[in-house]
């Protein structure tokens, strides 16, 4: 049995179904540099955010168990979609590994609204969820929260379309009921969402913010790293591995534009790898 001291030096694992989970994976590379991380993207089966609840479920936990068998000493969930279907069962399955899962981020966005409308993107799977009528019903405070369903953004980014005239043009379809509803706050409940910050900047305008909850999870996880004693204690830097369930090349050209940024300046030993876990 592993000491407490040995499992310091393990890796953390980041759940995500596709490339959206980069979003955070880059926060937490920023924060905890040295940390070995090994991210996983169900890529076979991306997108989550169409499908049953009880499919999501079984598949975040095919996906858990896999970081798992990896030795991972926590996992981050870096899925709206995912967090919302599984966290408490992950959680009731795995009582001893800590889990750190994420929720749109309502409670910062009404908090700071002056119009005191703001608007929430994600998948249909976190907006039907009862996770997030819970989230609206405990945080919006008397703010109307309105909802805007990201359907065919989630492709988009999977297929390293992140910018250019069809992107603009789906998003400014998607986003027009919010832009009159006067949202002053878009919350973006799904974590490929990022990577399309500057084409929504474009679509919205300067009197939208964008509000993208990785940082906080990423400092969320720093602290319970810190509170379970895990912080790793060797100075050298770990290893970063990208391991896909769908197509390596395609996977690894992916990786390497959107995280272009960290892997260049941070630069870490890295490994990219698929495999089958269904
Ligand atoms: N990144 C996932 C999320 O945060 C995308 C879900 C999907 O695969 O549709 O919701």
């Amino acid at each position: 049995m592993l000491t407490r001291d040995d499992r310091r030096d393990k890796p953390i694992g980041v759940f995500d179904s596709g490339v959206g989970g980069l979003s955070v994976w880059r926060e937490i590379v920023r924060l905890m540099p040295n940390e070995s991380v090994i991210y996983l993207a169900d890529q076979a089966r991306v997108p989550y955010g169409d499908r049953t609840k009880g499919e999501v479920e079984r598949f975040t936990h095919d996906s858990v168990a896999w970081l798992l068998s990896q030795d991972v000493k926590l996992v981050v969930i870096a899925c709206n979609t995912a967090s919302a279907a599984a966290l408490t069962s992950l959680r009731q399955r795995w009582p001893e590994t800590p889990i750190v899962g994420m929720e749109p981020a309502v409670k910062p966005a009404s908090q700071r609204t002056r119009t005191g409308h703001v608007g929430v993107l994600a998948t249909p799977g976190t907006l039907r969820a009862e996770r997030f009528s819970s989230l609206v019903e405990r945080f919006a405070n008397g703010v109307h929260v309105h909802t805007v369903m990201g359907t065919g953004l989630v492709k988009m980014v999977e297929q390293n379309k992140l910018g250019g005239p069809e992107v603009e043009a789906r998003l400014r379809a998607i986003l027009a009921p919010v832009l009159e509803a006067n949202i002053d706050h878009l919350v973006l409940g799904c974590t490929h969402f990022p990577f399309l910050a500057a084409s929504l900047r474009r679509v919205l305008g300067d009197g939208v913010q964008l509000v993208d909850p990785a940082p906080a999870v990423a400092r969320q996880t720093q602290r319970v790293l810190a509170r379970e004693g895990l912080q790793r204690a060797l100075s050298e830097p770990g290893l970063w591995r990208f391991v896909t369930t769908g197509e390596l090349a395609h996977f690894q050209r992916a990786v390497t534009r959107l995280v272009a940024a960290e892997l260049a300046t941070l630069g870490r030993p890295t490994l990219f790898q698929s495999i089958d876990i269904d």
